[in-house]
Formats: structure tokens, C-alpha cells, sequence
């Protein structure tokens, strides 16, 4: 893609995410991605970038794998682009059937991420999807998930990365892509 068509996907996206301060608690400043749906363009925009990267650095992709509840929305668009499955990791107890599942700590006790047993297959290939990335913790979580079932991470696709809550970090053994930075 020519960089002045990508810049103005970049810009139809940016226009299309809001800001909540202190949603859902004090202090945090919520990102809204609802618009980006109300928006054909802009959801276009977003599938296309992740499409884009996804051919640049992991043709040989297998599976994209969302994270709930956001990397429901561009996950499965974004599958369906590449002519690939896609699988959902979800909160505990919502899938049906047998399950793998991993705990893992937040500031205060613990989360348990799942995905169905046979969402993937050992040594399928995997890109993982968010809206986006804040300290981390949920996304470096489902990749260990994936991992636990044999699944190889190629990468990590966000909307949005919070640079200050350095998600990146933790993320250090794994490929991190986000369209835009705040
Ligand atoms: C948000 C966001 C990511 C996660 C990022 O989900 O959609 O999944 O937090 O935070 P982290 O990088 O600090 O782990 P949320 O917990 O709000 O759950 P929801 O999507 O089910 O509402």
C-alpha cells in the first residue's frame, strides 16, 4: 500500500476512536472503538491494514485467534480476508464442551482465560487479535494459552497500544503490531 493511502487509513481510523475518561473506573481512560463499526470506511480501513501486515510478515498464517470481547469484532473480518479459521479465547466458562484454560495474575487476584480443545491443532500457526494492549496481561495470557496447546504465536495485532503501560514489555518474546500508539 502506498504510504499516502495508509496514512489515511490511519487518519479515518483515529477519527473513529473516542475517549471515556475515568470508564469503567477512575483513572482510566477508556478507548471506544464503536464508531470504527459504525463506520463502513473506517472498519475497511482496519481489516485492510491488518491484512496488509498479516501478508508482510506471516503469510503462512493458519488461524486467527480473538481475544473477547473486542477481538471479536475485527478478528473474525480479518479471517475471513485471509481465507483462514477463526477461533475465539474467551473469559472462563462461557465456552461449551471441553476446554484448555489458563490463570493468570492481575493487579488485584487472578483471570482465567479459555479456548476450546479443538480450536487448534499442534503446530498450527497463529495470529492473535485485540483492540488493544495496556499492560499487556490479557494478550501475553492468550498466547501462552495457545501455546499450552501446541499452537506456534507468529504475532499480536491491536488497534491501539497505551505506550506508557509498556504492554510491550511483557510481550518481549512475541511479534507486536498496533495500528495506532497513545
Ligand atoms: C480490555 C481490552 C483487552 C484488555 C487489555 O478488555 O479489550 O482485552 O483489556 O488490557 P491488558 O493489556 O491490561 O490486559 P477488558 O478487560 O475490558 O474485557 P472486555 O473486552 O471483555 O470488556
Amino acid at each position: 500500500m502506498a504510504d499516502g493511502a495508509h496514512h489515511e487509513k490511519i487518519e479515518l481510523i483515529t477519527r473513529n476512536i473516542r475517549t471515556f475518561p475515568d470508564f469503567p473506573v477512575k483513572g482510566i481512560n477508556f478507548k471506544d472503538v464503536c464508531p470504527i463499526l459504525k463506520e463502513p470506511s473506517a472498519l475497511s480501513a482496519v481489516v485492510d491494514l491488518f491484512e496488509e501486515q498479516t501478508k508482510q510478515s506471516f503469510p503462512q498464517v493458519d488461524i486467527i485467534a480473538g481475544i473477547e470481547a473486542r477481538g471479536f469484532l475485527f478478528g473474525p473480518l480479518l479471517a475471513q480476508r485471509l481465507g483462514v479459521g477463526f477461533v475465539p479465547v474467551r473469559k472462563k466458562g462461557k465456552l461449551p464442551g471441553p476446554t484448555v484454560s489458563l490463570s493468570y495474575a492481575l493487579e488485584y487476584g487472578v483471570d482465567v482465560l479459555e479456548i476450546q480443545e479443538d480450536a487448534v491443532t499442534a503446530g498450527q500457526k497463529v495470529v492473535l487479535i485485540d483492540d488493544l494492549l495496556a499492560t499487556g496481561g490479557t494478550m501475553h495470557a492468550s498466547c501462552k494459552l495457545l501455546e499450552k496447546h501446541q499452537a506456534e504465536v507468529l504475532g499480536c495485532f491491536v488497534v491501539i497500544k497505551f505506550k506508557d503501560l509498556k504492554g510491550e514489555e511483557k510481550l518481549h518474546d512475541y511479534r507486536v503490531f498496533s495500528l495506532l500508539q497513545c
